[in-house]
C-alpha cells in the first residue's frame, strides 16, 4: 500500500491499534486522504501527517497512545508544519480534552467522524486545531459504511454492522462506538460480488456483534439468510464471521453450519467467564450451561468445529471458586485458541463502580495459570492434527519466503512447499508437524 512520495504528494504515517474494525477504518482513512494528496509512508520521519487510530478497550491500549504521542513530540518541535492527529476510540472518549492534554496534537476525530477527516486535515494545514466527536444520525451512518478498498488480497473483511447495544458491564465499546447499526444487505452483497469478481476467495463478515445483524431493521436480511445469500456468490469459497455473542446465536445460524459447506468450521465465541455469578455481574445474558449448550449445538451441526474465545480474569468480586469455574470451562470447551485479559477498569462502565476490585497481583497470578493451561490445550489440539489432511486456501508466500502459506478451515496457519501457481487455490495438505504458531504440511497425494 506504501507508495513513493513525489514532490507533489505528502506523506501520511498511520499507526493502527486494536481490533479489525480499526484496521478497516484505517483503510478508509488512507483512501480518503489520497484526495488531499497524501500517500502512506512506512516511517514517521517521512511524514507530513501522523495519525493514530486508537483503541481504548483496556487501559493498557489507551496508555500506549500517549507513549506514541510522546515519541512524536520532538518531531513536532523540529518541524512545526508536521500535523499530528488522533482518531478512533480514545479520540471518541477524550475529544477536546486530548487537545488540552497534548498541546502538539492538531486534530481529534471520533469513531463517527471519519468522513470529516479531510476537512479537519485541511483546517490543520491552515493552522487550526479541531476536535470532532459527535455521534451522527442513523441515516447518515448508513450512507457512510466503509467499503473495503482493493488491496489485491484473496481474503478480505467486510463490515456488516457497527456499534453495540449490549452494555456488558466492563465494556467501553457501546460508549465509544455508539448504538448498533446494520449495514444494508443489498450493499453488503454488492460489495462481496464485486470482490469475488476481483479474485477475493474468502470473506470475513465483521462487526462488534454480527449475530444480531438485521434484528433492528426489519427490511434487511437476518444474519443466517445473509450468509446463505453470500454462499451463492460464485468465486467466494469461504465465509467467516466475527465477533459473536452467545446469547444471539440463533437456531437458523446453527443450521448454516450443517448446511453450508462454504461456512468455515470455526467460530469465535467469547465466554468472558465460566462462573454464573460473574456472567450475571457482567450482564452477558447467558449462563455457563446455556453457553455450553450453544457450543454443543454448533458442534452437532458441524462436527469438529473449532471454537476460540475471550476470557476476562479478575473481574470485580471474582472469587477463587468463580475463577476455578472459568478454568474448568477451558477443559469442557477445549478452545482452539483463547484470548485472555486482565480485567481493566474503564471510565463510564458500570463495573468500574463495583465493589471487590482485585489486586494486580491476584489478577496476574490467575491470568498466568489460565494462559499456561490454555497453551497446553492448544498444543494438544495442534499435535492431534499431525497426520490429518486439511483443506487449505493458499494465500501467498510464507514469511520466510521459501514456502507457501495458507489457513485451514479452522483458521490455523499452514506452511507448505509448493509451486506459486497454487496461490489462490484450495488444496489438500497433509499436516506433518505442529509448531506453537503454525503447522507444517505437504501436498496431499492420494494412495
Ligand atoms: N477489561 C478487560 N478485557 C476487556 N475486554 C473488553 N473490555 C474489557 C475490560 N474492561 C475484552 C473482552 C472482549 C475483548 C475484545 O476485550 O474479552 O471480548
Ligand atoms: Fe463490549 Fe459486550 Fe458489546 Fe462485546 S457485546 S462490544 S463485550 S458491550
Amino acid at each position: 500500500m506504501t507508495e513513493t512520495v513525489t514532490a507533489h504528494t505528502k506523506g501520511l504515517y498511520l499507526e493502527t491499534f486494536g481490533c479489525q474494525m480499526n484496521v478497516s477504518d484505517s483503510e478508509k482513512i488512507v483512501s480518503l486522504l489520497k484526495g488531499l494528496g497524501y500517500r502512506a509512508v512506512p516511517d514517521p520521519a517521512l511524514a507530513d501527517l501522523i495519525l493514530l487510530n486508537t483503541c481504548s478497550v483496556r487501559a493498557k491500549a489507551e496508555s500506549k497512545v500517549y507513549d506514541y504521542l510522546g515519541r512524536y513530540r520532538l518531531r513536532k518541535r523540529q518541524n512545526s508544519r508536521l500535523i499530528i492527529g488522533v482518531g478512533g476510540c480514545v479520540a471518541q472518549q477524550e475529544g477536546e480534552r486530548l487537545l488540552k492534554k497534548v498541546p502538539y496534537v492538531d486534530l481529534v476525530f471520533g469513531t463517527h467522524s471519519l468522513h470529516l477527516l479531510p476537512e479537519l486535515v485541511r483546517a490543520a494545514e491552515r493552522g487550526e486545531r479541531r476536535s470532532v466527536t459527535d455521534f451522527i444520525d442513523t441515516e447518515t451512518r448508513l450512507n457512510l459504511f466503509p467499503e473495503a478498498s482493493d488491496t489485491g488480497e484473496l481474503t478480505r473483511f467486510v463490515t456488516i454492522m457497527q456499534g453495540c447495544d449490549n452494555f456488558c458491564s466492563y465494556c467501553i465499546v457501546p460508549y465509544v462506538r455508539g448504538r448498533e447499526i446494520s449495514r444494508r444487505s443489498a450493499e453488503i452483497l454488492a460489495e462481496i460480488r464485486e470482490m469475488a469478481g476481483r479474485g477475493v476467495r474468502e470473506i470475513t463478515l465483521l462487526g462488534q456483534n454480527v449475530n444480531s445483524y438485521g434484528l433492528k431493521s426489519p427490511e434487511e436480511l437476518h444474519f443466517a439468510d445473509l450468509i446463505r445469500e453470500i454462499s451463492a456468490i460464485d468465486g467466494i469459497e469461504r465465509i467467516r464471521f466475527t465477533t459473536s455473542h452467545s446469547r444471539d446465536i440463533s437456531p437458523e445460524l446453527i443450521a448454516c453450519f450443517a448446511e453450508i459447506p462454504k461456512l468455515c468450521g470455526h467460530i469465535h465465541l467469547p465466554a468472558q467467564s465460566g462462573s454464573d455469578a460473574v456472567l450475571a455481574q457482567m450482564n452477558r445474558g447467558y449462563t455457563r450451561s446455556e453457553y455450553l449448550a450453544t457450543v454443543a449445538a454448533l458442534r452437532r451441526a458441524r462436527p469438529g468445529l473449532a471454537v476460540t474465545g475471550d476470557i476476562i480474569v479478575g473481574f470485580p468480586g471474582e472469587t477463587e471458586a468463580d475463577y476455578e469455574a472459568t478454568l474448568s470451562l477451558l477443559e469442557e470447551v477445549r478452545y482452539a485458541d483463547l484470548f485472555s485479559f486482565l480485567y481493566s477498569e474503564r471510565p463510564e462502565t458500570a463495573a468500574a463502580r463495583f465493589p471487590g476490585q482485585l489486586t494486580r497481583t491476584v489478577k496476574q497470578q490467575r491470568l498466568d495459570r489460565l494462559q499456561r493451561r490454555q497453551r497446553e490445550i492448544t498444543r494438544e489440539i495442534c499435535d492431534g492434527m499431525v497426520g490429518t489432511v486439511q483443506r487449505v486456501l493458499i494465500e501467498g508466500h510464507s514469511r520466510r519466503g521459501d514456502q507457501l502459506t495458507g489457513r485451514t478451515d479452522a483458521n490455523r496457519v499452514v506452511n507448505v512447499a509448493g509451486d506459486p501457481s497454487l496461490i489462490g487455490r484450495m488444496i489438500d495438505v497433509t499436516i506433518i508437524h505442529s509448531y506453537p504458531n503454525s503447522l507444517l504440511g505437504e501436498l496431499y497425494r492420494e494412495g
